[in-house]
């Protein structure tokens, strides 16, 4: 397992191509895609080529979205990670929880500790987080975890506010 940091109740690790069911549990809630421009996932094929196509390959500049388990009993309960978006050219912060797993801190926590691992491990000059103006759980954990918000604007179609975190 290719662990990327541990908090005090979450551990992060690498995404691996055995992981689909996983990636399916998440992303075939349709509460929990409501504010992400995305398509359901259906099948286990699917949730493969999202590995092979868009997780795995951050990997190669150590980024990426890294899946979480609760050090407790190990169960998955959600990703977050910081990924490089070309077209912008921004290194994004995100995240995403099984609903059954949400409001208990697990978000606030992760992406705090991911900020941190982008600016001071990874050295980043800056870290953009983004989200759905209705969204107010996600914009919450951003202004938990510090982030300054700069503006709001349409981002691939939806109305967003931005934030960015800096060295
Ligand atoms: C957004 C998301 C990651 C939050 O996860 P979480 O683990 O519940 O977040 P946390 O418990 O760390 O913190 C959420 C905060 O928002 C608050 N919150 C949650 N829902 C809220 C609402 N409807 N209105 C106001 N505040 C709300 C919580 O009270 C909490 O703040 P607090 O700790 O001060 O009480 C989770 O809802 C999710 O996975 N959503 C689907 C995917 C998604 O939208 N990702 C973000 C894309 S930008």
């Amino acid at each position: 397992m290719h662990i990327i940091f541990e908090t005090p109740r979450l551990l992060l690790r690498r995404f691996t191509l055995d992981d689909t069911g996983l990636l399916l549990d998440l992303n075939s809630d349709p509460e929990v895609l409501k504010y992400l421009h995305e398509p359901l996932l259906t099948d286990h094929n699917h949730a493969r080529q999202i590995l092979t196509d868009i997780i795995l390959p951050q990997y190669e500049k150590d980024l990426g979205r890294w899946a979480i388990h609760v050090k407790d009993d190990m169960r998955f309960v959600g990703w977050c990670g910081l990924k490089y978006r070309p077209e912008i050219d921004e290194i994004d912060l995100g995240y995403r929880f099984l609903k059954k797993e949400w409001g208990k801190g697990f978000a606030t926590e992760a992406a705090r500790q991911t900020l941190d691992h982008g600016l001071n491990k990874l050295n980043l000059d800056i870290i953009t987080g983004r989200a759905h103006i209705e969204n107010t759980a996600s914009l919450h954990v951003l202004e938990k975890i510090g982030m300054k918000y700069v503006k709001d604007e349409i981002i691939d179609d939806c109305p967003v506010k931005t934030y960015t975190a800096s060295r």
